[in-house]
């Protein structure tokens, strides 16, 4: 997975917030059900004070009850009033999308990380090509609210089912002619193909969507000869993981090696061996249980890290991250 930094600025937190390890106490504002399955959330600060900006394709870790999970954010994120956010009921998640549809109303306080950055787009791209699946829409409306702003070329192809597509007038407004819409697999793989062999040289390609959808995207696209560092991909959690292989990790800390089986993820394992390391989203997001890794090769599964992070090896998210089948990692815990 390949991310990058916007040109974009981020402005910090505004002075005299309420921050606490990175949260923000908001209040929502209100909430709508604009599809099927699909509830719409806008939080603002509770005295009406702006809230820290945000690059394109950000995300926020919501406090949803006992869980916490990872979501978009959909509106504009220069000098933002509010936050707004579109929750995909799943049936069966963590519990955190049916407490955010059932249990929130407005006027609620809610804890809301400060945003992350993780599917920006790239400031050198001669043109942005985003392709959608169903609520994978929602980083790309941020992306087209800044391609308008700051008119950058950009082209979209969304997918959803009719019965539930969220934020079609957003997309309608802010693409108009360069989306395509499409409802069914046939006529999206017929358009994909076609945007995939009739960009400008320096086109960036994001998508985001299912994983079924993705893994599609990004054989078809190096297929027709796209470079790995043009192709940028957005998964939701835990539906990006499998279960892993086993490994081992050896906490130098106390000289102990604790087995990580397959399905286990390494924060539990060493949750279980009784290590504390805190952590927020479990999903490879918030950036909250990053260790150092003094040994061994982490296999990187997180939404956090940057690309050179990745590569130099020396940290690791162990809520999601792990090593090669029969390899040894080592953490001074
Ligand atoms: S707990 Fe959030 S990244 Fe691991």
């Amino acid at each position: 997975m390949t991310m990058t930094m916007a040109d974009t600025a981020v402005s910090g937190p505004t002075p005299g917030w309420r921050n606490h390890a990175a949260t923000l106490e908001l209040v929502v504002t209100s909430v709508a059900a604009p599809a099927r399955d699909i509830r719409s959330i806008t939080f603002a600060d509770p005295a009406g004070r702006a809230l820290p900006g945000f690059v394109p394709g950000s995300h926020v870790v919501v406090h949803a009850g006992s869980h916490t999970n990872a979501y978009s954010l959909t509106g504009d994120g220069t000098h933002p009033a509010r936050y707004s956010i579109s929750v995909l009921r799943v049936a069966g998640g963590n519990g955190g999308s049916r407490w955010l549809h059932d249990e929130l109303d407005e006027g609620d306080l809610v804890t809301v990380g400060l945003p992350r950055s993780a599917f920006a787009p790239v400031a050198r791209a001669r043109k942005h090509l985003l392709i959608a699946g169903g609520i994978g829409i929602t980083p790309m409306v941020s992306h087209l609210r800044a391609a308008d702003r700051w008119q950058r070329d950009a082209q979209l192809l969304y997918v959803f089912r009719e019965s539930s597509a969220a934020h079609l007038p957003d997309v309608t407004a802010l693409a108009g002619a360069r989306a395509e819409l499409f409802t069914d697999r046939a006529s999206f793989a017929g358009g994909l193909g076609r945007a995939l062999c009739s960009q400008p040289v320096g086109t960036h390609l994001y998508v985001c969507g299912p994983s079924t959808m993705i893994d599609v995207v990004v054989a078809s696209a190096e297929a027709a000869g796209w470079p790995p560092s043009r192709i940028h991909v957005e998964r939701f959690g835990m539906d990006a993981l499998d279960a892993g292989d086993p490994f081992r990790v050896t906490l130098t800390g106390s000289g102990r090696s604790v087995d990580v089986p397959s399905g286990t993820s390494l924060l539990e394992a060493l949750e279980n061996a009784g290590a504390s390391v805190p952590s927020l989203c479990r999903q490879g997001v918030c950036g909250e249980c990053r260790i150092p890794v003094t040994g061994g090769r982490p296999v990187h599964r997180d939404h956090y890290l940057g690309s050179d992070e990745k590569q130099a090896g020396d940290v690791i998210m162990p809520c999601v991250s792990r090593a090669n089948a029969g390899t040894t990692l080592e953490v001074p815990l």
